[in-house]
């Protein structure tokens, strides 16, 4: 499928762009993501689903000490936002070609990301496609797995049962995270909540969010 973003100019992701083909395999043990960037010795921050990489553009240039990894596995988007940051001269910011679950789940060590942020994530409303969605039983433990201690992870949505889904997951792993009032990063706009591109259609739209914030708890000894 087509989303005609690039309206005819060819998009060049250049090194902002990652796939999954240019990784290690995952059992080889050895990959480190922040090796991806520039200055690996900087702070690292995960956002799944980065879309056109809005979020992305808007913080990294925010927050040039730090490295911003965007994981979107629909490639036309992916692309985009390569592009864009590529465009923009943000050598913090990489576009992973991927599954965000799986990517976190084996390709990334424990203890090396500072915030995770999860913003307008697909709802999968059907029962069916539940299995879809980002936030599981086991993302939790791998999320509370790769974060640096005293970590976050933000979450917005405007959809109500994927909301109480993550609600009752988060409940669920009380043992991992503790939440909190969500704490908005500075890219939001003025009466924005964070200022991507789907809470400026749905806000267009009138939509209502929900939004928190989750803070790694200690391993329990
Ligand atoms: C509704 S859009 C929101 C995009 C952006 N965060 C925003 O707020 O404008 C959700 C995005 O997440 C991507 N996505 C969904 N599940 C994903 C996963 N497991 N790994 C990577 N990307 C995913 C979709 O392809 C889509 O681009």
């Amino acid at each position: 499928m087509s989303f005609g973003l690039s309206h005819g100019r060819k998009l060049d992701p250049g090194e902002h762009g990652i796939t999954r083909e240019q990784l290690p395999p995952h059992d080889a043990g050895d990959f480190d993501p922040r090796t991806l960037f520039n200055r690996p010795d900087h702070r690292l921050e995960i956002e799944i689903g980065s879309g056109k990489g809005t979020f992305l553009a808007q913080q990294a240039s925010l927050e040039p000490g730090t490295n911003f990894l965007g994981i979107e596995w629909t490639g036309e988007f992916q692309r985009y936002a390569a592009d864009r940051v590529r465009r923009h001269g943000l050598e913090n910011v990489r576009v992973l070609h991927d599954d965000a679950s799986e990517f976190i789940r084996y390709w990334c060590p424990a203890g090396i990301v500072d915030v995770i942020h999860l913003y307008f994530s697909d709802p999968w409303p059907k029962s069916r496609h539940h299995k879809r969605r980002v936030i599981q039983t086991e993302s939790l433990v791998q999320f509370h797995r790769v974060l640096v201690p005293g970590g976050l992870v933000h979450v917005v949505t405007d959809h109500d049962q994927l909301w109480d889904w993550c609600v009752d997951h988060v409940d669920a792993a009380s043992g991992l995270f503790m939440k909190l009032e969500f704490q908005p990063p500075g890219s939001a706009g003025e009466g924005e909540i964070i200022g991507t591109n789907f809470e400026r259609k749905y806000r267009r739209e009138g939509r209502p969010f929900h939004a928190m914030t989750l803070r790694k708890k200690p391993d329990a000894t």
